[in-house]
């Protein structure tokens, strides 16, 4: 199966990729951990992305679809993939649709995660990121166990950068200005479905598999 999450800013995309790409047996492929990843090795890619990371601004383009055209090009995701965070402007969504078109195996789900905007603030105020496997934490909505430790491998939480006020309004204006037409766009060849993406996160997940699993 090839699916891509949408959603804005703290919508819970990775959240609810994490256990569903376990679920579906597909790879979870998220732009977001791939240039963090990449960030916290200092690889030329890193250092090269770090500053739009830090300030919410996207990447470049040609960065951001040669980073996804190697990932995709690896054997596990042959057979399909969970996108998060990839595409976000419409020129990505066309480099998408190009390569997979020309192996003649297209998107066969775009699921956009939606919750309001107060609700979507909340969350990004209190997320703790894992700093070695990346699984998103929260202090009140999703907490670890231990304080301040991660659950799945036990490395320390940190509060990402791009979690700072002026980044977040950064990357909630870039969501409705550069991503939001990627939904009309997906609506048109048939392949969108929304869902309601508020409330608890098991609850989101069963309407998650819902479509997924239908
Ligand atoms: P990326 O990492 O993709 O960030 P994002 O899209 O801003 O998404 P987030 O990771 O903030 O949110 P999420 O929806 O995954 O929410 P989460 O599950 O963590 O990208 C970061 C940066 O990389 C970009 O700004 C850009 O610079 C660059 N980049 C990436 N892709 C790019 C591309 N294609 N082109 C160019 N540049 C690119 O959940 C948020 C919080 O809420 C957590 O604390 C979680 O525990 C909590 N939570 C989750 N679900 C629930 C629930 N149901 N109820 C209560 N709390 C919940
Ligand atoms: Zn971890």
């Amino acid at each position: 199966r090839r699916i891509v999450l949408i959603g804005p800013p703290g919508a819970g995309k990775g959240t609810q990729a994490k256990s569903i790409s376990a679920k579906l047996g597909v790879p979870h492929i998220a732009t977001g951990d791939i240039f963090r990843n990449n960030i916290a090795r200092s690889t030329p890619l890193g250092i090269e992305s770090k500053s739009y990371l830090d300030r919410g601004e996207l990447v470049p383009d040609h960065v951001t679809t040669g980073m996804v055209r190697q990932r995709l090009a690896e054997d596990d995701a042959a057979a399909g993939f969970l996108l998060d965070g990839f595409p976000r402007t419409l020129s990505q969504a066309e480099f998408l649709a190009e390569s997979l078109g020309e192996s003649g195996t297209p998107l066969d789900v775009v699921l956009e995660m939606s919750v309001e905007r107060g609700q979507v603030l909340l969350r990004l105020a209190g997320r703790r990121t894992c700093t070695s496997c990346g699984s998103s934490w929260h202090v009140r909505f999703n907490p670890p166990i231990v304080h301040g430790i991660c659950d799945h491998c036990s490395s320390p939480l940190e509060r990402r950068a791009d979690d700072a006020e002026d980044a977040i309004n950064r990357r909630q204006d870039l969501y409705a200005h550069e991503t939001a037409p990627l939904l009309g766009f997906y609506r048109r060849q048939g392949v969108l479905t929304t869902i309601e993406a508020s409330g608890a996160v098991e609850a989101v997940t069963e309407r998650v598999l819902s479509i997924l699993t239908a």
